[in-house]
């Protein structure tokens, strides 16, 4: 019955005209002005990955929204490139139909397209791990913000590709701004001045 719903339920890069029902759908999914703000600035940054800000559409309506940023793990000055999931929203009349997953499955599939091989996340501890999230401490990755341990969590989008991989995972500074996650110290700020390195693959 759900599968059936969802076959015209299809996922694409947001475009300009998405950006106020994008703003919307946050706002009513979290209740709050707080996601929608985030995701204008992170837009606008240069964590900002063209083509990973998703929308899920059905019927030529956007039910549900998920962006991808891009993030480095830094661990002693050197830098290995990941992604960090989030805010990610659908509609609350239309949640647990399918849409996240819809979501989640052409997110995974876009980042591998443009050679991207983790993606991190802060969020349901329960939801996540369905889609392969593992807590991030269990691969010595950790965040700077103050979350209980099973709310960070990590993927492999292809297999082994943190092998060897620890540290901390540097956010886009937007969301050391804007999200209402509480950072614990040392903040970002000081990871940020780590020099850029390519990143080990
Ligand atoms: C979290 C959210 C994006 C999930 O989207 P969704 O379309 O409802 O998710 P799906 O229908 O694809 O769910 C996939 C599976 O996860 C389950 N699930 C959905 N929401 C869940 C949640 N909050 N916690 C645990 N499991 C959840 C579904 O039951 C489904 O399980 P199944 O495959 O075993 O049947 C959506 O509920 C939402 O917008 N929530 C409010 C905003 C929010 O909290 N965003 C995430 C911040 S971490």
């Amino acid at each position: 019955m759900r599968d059936q719903w969802a076959k015209d339920l299809f996922v694409r890069g947001e475009k300009i005209t998405d950006h106020d029902t994008v703003y919307g759908i946050n706002k009513l999914a979290f209740g709050s002005e707080t996601e929608p703000k985030l995701i204008a600035a992170l837009r606008k940054s240069k964590s900002f990955v063209r083509g990973l800000s998703l929308v899920a559409v059905k019927e030529e309506k956007a039910l549900g929204h998920a962006l991808l940023t891009r993030a480095f793990i830094v661990n002693r000055g050197r830098r290995f490139k990941c992604l960090v999931l989030g805010p990610m929203a659908v509609l609350p009349e239309y949640q647990k139909q399918g849409i996240g997953k819809k979501l989640m499955e052409e997110g995974f599939e876009r980042a591998k397209e443009l050679g991207f091989t983790a993606i991190a996340v802060l969020g349901h501890e329960t939801y996540y791990p369905k889609f392969g999230f593992i807590p991030a401490s269990q691969k010595n990755i950790k965040t700077s913000f103050k979350v209980p341990d099973e709310n960070f969590m990590i993927v492999e989008l292809v297999p082994n590709a943190l092998k060897g991989i620890s540290g901390m995972v540097e956010y886009p500074r937007e969301f050391l701004r804007i999200s209402t996650a509480e950072p614990k110290p040392p903040a970002v700020a000081e990871q940020t001045e780590v020099k850029e390195q390519s990143p080990e693959q």
